[in-house]
């Protein structure tokens, strides 16, 4: 296959097996190309791109902006803090204005679930959801499948354990989606209360027990506990949360087997991972972030070659 089966990524429910492998090996490539003394390719030289950031970001915001500028697409962004949604302008009319300067691609963070679907159904552009509320952070997901794939040889028949806030995470949802896609058995750890009642249905199994995970699986991505989306206690204190659901080095030595250890980002340190596996051997932490880019170039490279952008597409 040489074409994504997409025309917008919106979610890795709407991927293909195929959609997800040609995206790699095309990030195979990008990645040789940002590891070169001159990491550009003239390859969306034609392209603009607006980046839309109506939710804080550090990492997503710059690997997609990195990546944009390594394919030499113009790029512009956008906070919501400093625009004119804060004075009551609509979604749509937004992006409408944004894509009358002639843009042909919109990065979107939005903190409503289903932002950038509708959005792809609404405004004639390419879309690329980079999170939308606690629902799907493809990118992301992509990006952590691929540091596994590059760490252990494939993801067919690896276990992989998502430990945390489950419920309030986008990249849960994206990742337990993408690592099934690829045959890898997924594992979800964390407090009954952050775990969303009907997870079971998605054909992953559950577990409340730490150690008992960690000793299952080959692989543990640690998540944060998203407080800005908590409107309620979930939790005694953040003591108790760490003392149950937090990764130490005594932990990692506790176990059988050495397990490979990974964080989306942003870290909070101490509480879902202690700074010394953080930092440690085990950990492709950084590697992840490196390999956004790689990923992001592919994603945005594969989208802009799809000739024709049939409105309203999933
Ligand atoms: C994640 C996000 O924003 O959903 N971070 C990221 O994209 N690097 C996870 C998080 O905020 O904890």
């Amino acid at each position: 296959m040489s074409e994504l089966s997409v025309n917008h990524l919106l979610g890795i429910k709407y991927l293909q097996e195929t959609d997800i492998e040609l995206i790699f090996s095309t990030a195979d490539q990008f990645k040789e190309v940002i590891n070169r003394p001159i990491k550009k390719v003239p390859s969306l030289r034609d392209i603009t791109i607006a980046n839309l950031f109506f939710e804080n970001s550090t990492r997503t915001k710059l690997s997609f902006e990195l990546a944009e500028k390594r394919l030499s697409a113009d790029v512009i962004n956008f906070s919501a803090s400093s625009s004119s949604v804060s004075k009551g302008e609509t979604l749509i009319d937004t992006v409408n204005n944004i894509l009358s300067m002639k843009v042909d691609m919109v990065v979107m963070r939005h903190p409503q679930p289903g932002a950038a679907y509708f959005l792809s159904q609404n405004v004639n552009s390419i879309i690329v959801n980079a999170g939308d509320g606690a629902h799907e952070h493809p990118t992301q997901a992509l990006l952590d499948a691929y540091s596994i794939r590059e760490k252990l040889g494939s993801l067919q028949g690896k276990k992989i354990a998502i430990v945390g806030d489950i419920l309030h995470s986008r990249v849960a949802l994206s990742n337990i989606l993408c690592l099934q896609k690829l045959g890898a058995e997924v594992r979800v750890c964390g407090p009954a209360t952050l775990m969303p009642k009907p997870i079971e249905t998605l054909g992953i199994s559950v577990s409340y027990n730490l150690q008992e995970t960690l000793e299952w699986c080959d692989v543990a991505n640690m998540l944060r506990v998203q407080h800005e989306r908590q409107d309620l206690k979930y939790f005694p204190s953040i003591r108790e949360y760490a003392r149950q659901f937090g990764i130490n080095q005594k932990t990692l030595e506790s176990l059988s087997k050495e397990i490979v250890i990974m964080h989306p980002g942003p870290i909070n340190r101490g509480v879902e991972i202690s700074s010394a596996v953080a930092d440690g051997d085990q950990s492709i932490i950084l590697n992840q972030v490196e390999n956004g880019v790689a990923i992001r170039m592919a994603v945005l490279y594969l989208l802009a070659a799809k000739k024709e952008v049939e409105f309203g597409q999933g």
